[in-house]
Order: structure tokens, then C-alpha cells, then sequence
């Protein structure tokens, strides 16, 4: 996966951040106590402005979440998956299972693009539950709506080498990795005797791919000459989704899917046509991972410059809708999105977190013009076309700057090449750039907590920040461990809190690495044992008692560190915040996506990608997870529940 540096800017650094520091701290102090929230006030970045001690007493807040109870796993890298003693762990949908009924057993040897359609894709991502009936708090019936990020070309067919599979695939196999991104909505049940399984019959059960489904383009960008194609001369109806890495759901029942790394597919010069200096602060390389550029006149962009445009974006889909069109929202901007973490504010307005996942890009918020109707769902399905998006700023004081990216304003005019709304859009990137962001170390999911209020930033990794270019929100240079961020919006706490507010706190929750290092430069709670420390936050969840959940993805350097990725839950306030402890293990080569917890807490979802990477179908690292000799490793959807029922972590 290419997360590497797009950003040409490498400003700011240390030295300018530090120059907001004295004159925006007391102003910022006084904001928090005008908003009524002394507490926070005195909060106000307890790490960044105590380097070095006492990450662990800095809490003040305290918490009525139950105690994390389990026995710590202890770890190890297995060819299988791995939970906490006393739970179970039972696969509920694999790579290739049939989504509707009377059709035969999953033949990976067999396999065609018509069948991928009906059947769950490969490389499971975002993993959301969303209750049926529609509205209920059911927590054995609903419907998974999985995302499925990309394909392992080598692991999906045989006869192909670790490297260099793109170049061997036929048509039919590219159609295949094509059929297998995108979407799967399930419905499945729950009974007491045989678990979680699907419901095949099932009206809603429907594959959104990258190879058929059509997307409504919406919002200030669509029908934009700029996303015009030969195909869609309209520019507002897009073949497909790609790259849907993490997400979120909406109060209004709906699923936002985050297309990420989508240049990756793109063959052709870039350097060649009118897109171009666009094209390369989006990373698009001309260095394609996959065959398709050889297939399909639209995933070259010497024949189709546009084509790139139209990919990027937050996409909302209706999983209670089967006929629904997925909707492409473009006020919420393009870039490598990660995350779609919807907040309901005190006016009724609707926040929309999101982050750019690559080394230096920024994290960005959304804020709707119109307001939130418990009653009009109808109404609700209209808020992400209009509002305004904006760009974060850290500053060393510990505060946040959110920076609008609105046409016309501050530097964001034609002068820059901005000619409209849609321009500053379809280059949110660049926007962010000129209105001085802060390049963060790869922004993954953002979490807000269902208790305190507070938002939680994954920053996943940046081993390409050097020493002068730590700042206070990114403070280590190199960050091979990545780190967790608390954002801390004013007005109090849970559901006070004004996430439309343009001036934030941040603090730093951990610093991930192992703390027996001396040199990583961790930080946790003090009590973090041998097998309770993480590397590379990535997905994460909250439960309803507002404890933190969070999946890792160190890519190649699990193997080469001999730790396992997999799931990491912490209390963020009392007594324990910052107490990370291991709760279960991906099977060996894979990352851990999901998590997803039903509404009574006592399921985890949780998803496996990539089980095997690195290796082939003929010769595999795993056969996760039906290790039988006919059957390559399976990228699959996990429920964990607790042996005696309870809740998950109680
Ligand atoms: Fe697809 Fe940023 O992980
Ligand atoms: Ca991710
Ligand atoms: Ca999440
Ligand atoms: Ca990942």
C-alpha cells in the first residue's frame, strides 16, 4: 500500500507552530471558560505542555465505565486468529461466501466477475451494523455493511508470483479485483445455537463494486467539467467506488464509505494532460498496483484525465434502500479519505470528521448548513451537499484552529487558480496547503466518544518525519509507532459539546511503541504490560460506556517486529486512561480492521484483511480460515462474543 509523501510543503514546522503558542493561550483559556466549562478549561493540553512525565496522573476526568477485565492475551503470531480467554471468536462471512441463496459453494478456481458481484469481496475493511427493523437497538438481527479496500491479486488466483501479478492477469481477472471492491451489505441473525449467520434470501443483501454499481455525483462539485468523462459526459454518474477503507454510520441510518487510496489503480503519464500538477499532489504515479490500466481505457489517464476526479470522496450509502444509488458528497471534499465520523451538535447541525491517510496531509471537519430531523429521514439524506468544510491546525498551545475552505476566501481564489466552489473541492489538498494545515503523521480513523464528547485521531505512522519536523501534535520525527490524538471541542461534555466551535483543545491520548524501549519514546498509562502495547493505530470503536477499541495495521513490520496486529482496548478518562491491553490477535500476514459493536455491546465485530499477505495462493502463509488444501486464506468478518454472554470487556 503507497502511503508515501504527496505534500511538497513541509511547513509548518516546530519553530512556526511555537509561535501561536503564547499569544493563543490565554485567549483560548478565556474561550473555554466563557463556553461554561471550567473543567476543560483546566485541562487544556496536560501532555504537550508537560513533556516527558506524568502521562498517566493527567486525567482529571473521571469515569463510570466498568473496569477492562479480561486476560490480556499474551502475544504471539499464529496461523490462525487469537482471543482473550473466556471469549469465542466464530466467522461470520469470508471473502467468496454466496450473499444470495441457491448458489453454489465459494471454487476460487472458478471464479468469474459475475459471480464476485454476488458474492462478499475481498479485503474487508469498515465493518457496520445497522439494526433491523430500521431505527430498533436490535442487537441479534441487522444488516453488516463491510467495506472491501482493495485486492491481493496473487493471493485471489493461481499460478501468479508474489510480485509483478498485475502485469499476468487476464480481463476477466481484472474484472474480477474489480467486482471485489467496493461494498457488501448483509443481513445476518443471531441464535442461540448456532451463532451469527447470513441471511441469504435476504431482499437487502447487495454488492456495491467498483466494476457496475453507479454512483449519484452530489454537492457543489458534481456535473463539474473537471469530472467529466467520454463516458459521463454529465460529470455526476460515476461507475463504482474504490479503495473503501474506513467510514462511519449516520444517525439517519446510512453508511459513509471513504475512498482512499485510489490513485493506485491509475495507469498513464500523469505529467501529460491539463490534471496534471493536480494529480501529482494527489500521489498518482504513473506506478499502478494493478493490471486494470492495460484493460480499460478509463483507468488510464492519458485517455482519460478526469477519470481520478471523480474518486476520493466520502460516499453515503442507504443499506435500507437496495435499489439506492451510493451518493458521492463532494462538500465533504477529496483526498485519500479515512473515517466518516458523524456528531449531531446542540443547534442540530451535523459534523463529519475525516482524515487524509498520507504522510504529511491533514485532518479535516464538515459542517452542515441544515440541521438534523429525527422525524425526515428524507430531509436528513440532503445535509452532506451543503456546508462548509474546513482544516485542521494544531497548534503547540494546545489548541486547534479549524481553517474554512470556502472559494473566495483568504488565498483560496481564482489569483490561485481556484475558480469556484468545486475547484477548491476536487483539490481540498492544495486549499489545505495554501490556508497553513498542519501536516499530520497519516490521519486513520476518528472516533468520538459516546460519554466525554471528545474526538480521537488514529495517526497511524510517519516514518519519513525527521526530528525538526516534530511539532507539538506530531512530536516525534521519525514516528515509526504512530499515536492517538484527543480533540476536545467546547461547550461540555457528551452531547453539549459544539463540534461546530472553530477553536479546539488537543491533547495527546498515547504514544504507541513499545515502552520497555527506552528510545521509542512511547507513552501510556505506566501499568501497560509486555503484551498491552500497540503499534500502528488505525480502525477503532468506541463502546457505549465510551472505553476505546483499537485496530492495528502495521504492514510489513508485524512480521519483522514479531508483533501482532489485532484489537487494543483502553479507558480514555480515570484513573486507567491510557491502560491498553490486548484482546485478540489477527491470524498471521493480516491486518485488523472493523471494530463494531452491536448496540447491547455484547458482540465485536471485527475484520481480518489481507490474511497471507505477502505470499501466494499456491503457496500461502496461512489458510485462515478454513485451512483446508483446496482454499487460499480468506479475508473475513469475525464476531467476538463473551462465553457467558455478557458484555464485550465488562
Ligand atoms: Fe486503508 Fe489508511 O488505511
Ligand atoms: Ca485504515
Ligand atoms: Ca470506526
Ligand atoms: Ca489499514
Amino acid at each position: 500500500m503507497d502511503h508515501s509523501h504527496d505534500n511538497p510543503s513541509t511547513a509548518p514546522t516546530f519553530a512556526t507552530v511555537a509561535a501561536h503558542r503564547l499569544s493563543r493561550r490565554a485567549a483560548l483559556k478565556g474561550l473555554f471558560v466563557a463556553a461554561g466549562s471550567a473543567v476543560l478549561a483546566g485541562t487544556v493540553s496536560r501532555y504537550a505542555l508537560l513533556p516527558g512525565d506524568a502521562m498517566a496522573a493527567a486525567s482529571a476526568a473521571e469515569t463510570s465505565a466498568p473496569a477492562l477485565s479480561f486476560q490480556e492475551l499474551t502475544k504471539s503470531i499464529s496461523d490462525t486468529h487469537q482471543v482473550a480467554k473466556g471469549y469465542s471468536a466464530q466467522v461470520v462471512l469470508s471473502w467468496g461466501d454466496a450473499l444470495h441463496a441457491g448458489m453454489a459453494a465459494f471454487d476460487p478456481q472458478a471464479q468469474t466477475a459475475a459471480e464476485q458481484e454476488k458474492r462478499f469481496g475481498y479485503n474487508n475493511d469498515f465493518v457496520g451494523f445497522l439494526p433491523l427493523p430500521a431505527g430498533s437497538k436490535s442487537s441479534d438481527h441487522g444488516l453488516l455493511c463491510v467495506n472491501h479496500e482493495y485486492s491481493n491479486t496473487e493471493l485471489m488466483f493461481p499460478g501468479l508470483p508474489a510480485d509483478g501479478a498485475d502485469k499476468l492477469i487476464s480481463e476477466e481477472q481484472a474484472k474480477i479485483e474489480m467486482a471485489a471492491h467496493g461494498h457488501s451489505v448483509v443481513e445476518i441473525k443471531k441464535d442461540a445455537s448456532a451463532g451469527w449467520h447470513v441471511v441469504t434470501d435476504s431482499a437487502y443483501n447487495r454488492r456495491i463494486s467498483f466494476l457496475s454499481t453507479i454512483c449519484d455525483v452530489t454537492g457543489p462539485a458534481a456535473g463539474h467539467p473537471r469530472l467529466r468523462t467520454k463516458a459521463d459526459p454529465s460529470g455526476r454518474s460515476v461507475i463504482g467506488t474504490l479503495n473503501n477503507c474506513a467510514g462511519g454510520k449516520t444517525p439517519w441510518g446510512t453508511i459513509l464509505t471513504a475512498e482512499e487510496n485510489f490513485h493506485q489503480y491509475f495507469a498513464g503519464d500523469p505529467a501529460s494532460g491539463p490534471e496534471a500538477a493536480n494529480h501529482k499532489r494527489i500521489g498518482i504515479k504513473n506506478k499502478p498496483g494493478y493490471g486494470w490500466g492495460r484493460f480499460f481505457e478509463r483507468m488510464d489517464v492519458e485517455q482519460e484525465p478526469n477519470e481520478p476526479n471523480r474518486f476520493g470522496w466520502l460516499v453515503e450509502i442507504d443499506p435500507y434502500d437496495p435499489h439506492s444509488k451510493p451518493k458521492k458528497r463532494t462538500a465533504l471534499g477529496r483526498f485519500k479519505h479515512e473515517a466518516g465520523t458523524t456528531v449531531i451538535n446542540p443547534d442540530g447541525r451535523v459534523t463529519v470528521y475525516s482524515g487524509d491517510d498520507t504522510r504529511f496531509e491533514y485532518l479535516y471537519r464538515f459542517v452542515s448548513k441544515g440541521t438534523y430531523s429525527p422525524t425526515d429521514r428524507a430531509a436528513n439524506m440532503a445535509l452532506l451537499d451543503d456546508g462548509v468544510l474546513s482544516v485542521a491546525r494544531f497548534d503547540a498551545d494546545g489548541s486547534l484552529a479549524w481553517l474554512p475552505l470556502i472559494h473566495g476566501q483568504g488565498p483560496l481564489t481564482e489569483k490561485n487558480g481556484f475558480a469556484s466552489q468545486a475547484d477548491v473541492l476536487i483539490e481540498a489538498r492544495r486549499a489545505g496547503d495554501l490556508v497553513g494545515a498542519t501536516p499530520m503523521d497519516r490521519p486513520e480513523d476518528v472516533e468520538t466518544s459516546p460519554v466525554n464528547g471528545k474526538v480521537y485521531v488514529m495517526l497511524t505512522n510517519n516514518t519519513k518525519r525527521t526530528a525538526e519536523q516534530a511539532d507539538g501534535a506530531n512530536p516525534r520525527g521519525p514516528n515509526p509507532f504512530g499515536h492517538v490524538l484527543e480533540l476536545t471541542a467546547p461547550g461540555g461534555t457528551g452531547a453539549a459539546a459544539d463540534h461546530t466551535a472553530d477553536a479546539y483543545l488537543w491533547d495527546i491520548l498515547l504514544l504507541a511503541g513499545d515502552p520497555g524501549q527506552p528510545d521509542s519514546g512511547a507513552k501510556y498509562h505506566p501499568d501497560v504490560s509486555a503484551n498491552g502495547w500497540l503499534a500502528a493505530p488505525d480502525n477503532c470503536a468506541f463502546d457505549a460506556h465510551g472505553r476505546l477499541w483499537i485496530s492495528t495495521d502495521q504492514g510489513g513490520e508485524q512480521a519483522k517486529r514479531g508483533n501482532p496486529d489485532g484489537i487494543f482496548a483502553c479507558q480514555v478518562d480515570g484513573a486507567e486512561r491510557a491502560l491498553t491491553k490486548f484482546f485478540y490477535a489477527v491470524p498471521r500476514d493480516a491486518e485488523m480492521c472493523g471494530p463494531e459493536f452491536t448496540p447491547d455491546g455484547k458482540t465485536l465485530f471485527v475484520a481480518v484483511q489481507h490474511p497471507g499477505e505477502g505470499s501466494t495462493f499456491d503457496s500461502p502463509s496461512t489458510r485462515f480460515p478454513r485451512f483446508s488444501d483446496d482454499m487460499p486464506p480468506l479475508p473475513s468478518v469475525v464476531a467476538i462474543s463473551k462465553d457467558d454472554g455478557g458484555e464485550i470487556g465488562a
